[in-house]
């Protein structure tokens, strides 16, 4: 049966056998992004900023809003957690809240994901939430119903960009290549997950992948084989935003409620954040 075509993509996430738009004449004045939102992230040390250049791509698509942009610049650490058991998501929450981590990527890796976030979001609705392992469309609607506040991917998928952008929840897919940043541009995103970080040769990688699009403004979570160890390195990056890893939160920790473990790890990559970019935080 012939796939059908949504939003210039297929079903099944293929895109359409069509030819490209032409990319947008450049605009004379610099833009903002969409809702008329001056990016607000507090970059003296960023030197390549050239808003005027955004204009070569598309506005950001629904933007991540500028209080949670805010608290990734602060917090600048993402637990990404796998939730065996419901039960263990309040305690969770509140063992990185108690270690000075306020932003948690839960992770549709269970039965129990979407039922832990209902948790979360009721218990700590200042939490900043988001769903992670987003890999299909309809996926997108369950997380907004659950509370999620952004989603994160390991990969780019279009029709899951499409999805997230039509529900209006902030999504950060997963890229690690040149021509995956240059794809999530042309489709409105500006808050991307470097994934897998460490395996693909780490914050050098990072650097030279993402050099080219420096002066476009974006941001990056890198995430996959992050620790405490290899933390320092990214937090000095500019164009990274925030990091992220399960080793702030070990899934065996989780299912063993080994909370002081999970606390005392928050606790740690809270300090190691404020030592290395606590002046720029002031
Ligand atoms: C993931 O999606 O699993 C995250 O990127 C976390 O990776 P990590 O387990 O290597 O920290």
């Amino acid at each position: 049966m012939a796939a059908e075509w949504v939003g210039g993509f297929r079903e099944d996430g293929f895109p359409a056998p069509v030819v490209p738009d032409p990319m947008p004449p450049r605009l004379a004045s610099p833009v903002k992004d969409a809702g008329g939102m001056r990016r607000p992230r507090a970059r003296a040390h960023r030197h390549l900023d050239n808003d005027g250049h955004k204009s070569h791509f598309p506005p950001m698509s629904s933007p991540f809003p500028a209080p949670l942009l805010e608290r990734f610049r602060r917090t600048a650490a993402v637990a990404v957690v796998i939730i065996d058991d419901p039960e263990r998501a309040e305690p969770l929450a509140q063992a990185l809240l108690k270690g000075g981590i306020d932003l948690v990527e839960l992770t549709l890796r269970t039965p129990g994901a979407l039922e832990s976030m209902r948790r979360i979001r009721r218990a700590f609705p200042a939490i900043g939430l988001g769903a992670g392992t987003i890999l299909r469309p309809d996926q997108v609607a369950e997380v907004v119903d659950a509370g999620a506040e952004f989603g994160v991917a390991p990969g780019l998928n279009p029709s899951v960009v499409v999805a997230a952008q039509k529900a209006g929840l902030p999504f950060a897919p997963g890229i690690c290549t040149p021509s995956e940043i240059e794809r999530a541009l042309e489709l409105g995103c500006r808050l991307l997950k470097f994934f897998p970080a460490e395996s693909l040769g780490g914050i050098r990688h990072l650097k030279v992948t993402t050099s080219p699009y420096n002066h476009l403004a974006v941001d990056y979570i890198p995430l996959g084989g992050i620790t405490q160890q290899n933390a320092e390195g990214y937090l000095r990056e500019p164009s990274v935003i925030a990091l992220g890893g399960s080793w702030i939160a070990p899934r065996e920790a989780i299912a063993a409620g080994d909370w002081d473990r999970v606390e005392a790890n928050a606790r740690a990559v809270a300090e190691l954040v404020g030592t290395i970019r606590g002046d720029t935080l002031k």
